[in-house]
């Protein structure tokens, strides 16, 4: 078992978690609240489209690779941490890659593909299509996992000192 996480494990990890909190982000306040008739609106979704597309290409990557390489062992602590994290990371990874098939699902349901890249024209809303409904629900669910993660890491890394971020980072 490694002692930290392989290279490409750190580089997918920071691409994203930077994305990742981007698209909640963005999908928030730049999306959710703004009409279709909006004349920003056709980039705003052609950007996000991509960086969800990214997203998942980068979780399913990475999990392709962490059961070919390996993980290190998880950090030493009472078990119900040990069970919280594992918990914790296996809900990253599948409300991340579920947010990625709900808005897949969203694009072929409403054409969206024909919105962005082509020139027809936006719905109504897409609160029309049922995905839309899911992807609103999984946000939140989303946003609430990595408000915990991201706390934990630094109560590791600040509090019990256990060196946590070196795993998540390059060296030897
Ligand atoms: C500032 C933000 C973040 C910090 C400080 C952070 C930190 C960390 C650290 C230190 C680890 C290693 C945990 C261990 O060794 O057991 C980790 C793992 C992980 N992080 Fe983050 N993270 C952040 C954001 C995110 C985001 C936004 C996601 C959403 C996809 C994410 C998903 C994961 C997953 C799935 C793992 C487990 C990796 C695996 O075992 O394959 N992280 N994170
Ligand atoms: C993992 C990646 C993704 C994340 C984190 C994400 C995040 C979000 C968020 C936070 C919202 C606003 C939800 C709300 O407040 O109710 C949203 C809306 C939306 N997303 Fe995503 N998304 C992702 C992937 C995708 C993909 C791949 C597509 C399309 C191919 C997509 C299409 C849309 C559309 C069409 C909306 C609706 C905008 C509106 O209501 O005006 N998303 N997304």
């Amino acid at each position: 078992m490694p002692r930290r996480y392989p290279p490409v494990l750190v580089v997918l990890h920071w691409l994203a978690a930077f994305l990742v909190v981007g698209a909640l982000l963005g999908g928030t306040f730049n999306m959710a609240d703004v009409p279709n008739t909006d004349p920003g609106k056709v980039a705003t979704l052609r950007m996000h489209m991509i960086v969800g597309g990214l997203i998942l290409v980068a979780m399913l990557v990475r999990l392709v690779v962490r059961a070919r390489k390996g993980v290190p062992a998880p950090v030493a602590g009472p078990g119900w941490q040990v069970a919280a994290a594992r918990a914790v990371h296996l809900g990253l990874y599948v409300v991340t890659i579920g947010m990625a098939a709900s808005g897949g699902a969203l694009a072929v349901a409403s054409g969206l593909p024909g919105m962005v890249f082509g020139s027809a024209p936006l719905p109504e809303s897409f609160q029309l299509f049922a995905p839309r409904m899911v992807h609103g629900v999984l946000a939140t669910v989303l946003g609430v996992l990595v408000g915990v993660h991201v706390l934990a890491a630094f109560w590791h890394a600040g509090v019990k000192g256990d060196g946590i971020m070196a795993r998540m980072w390059f060296g030897r």
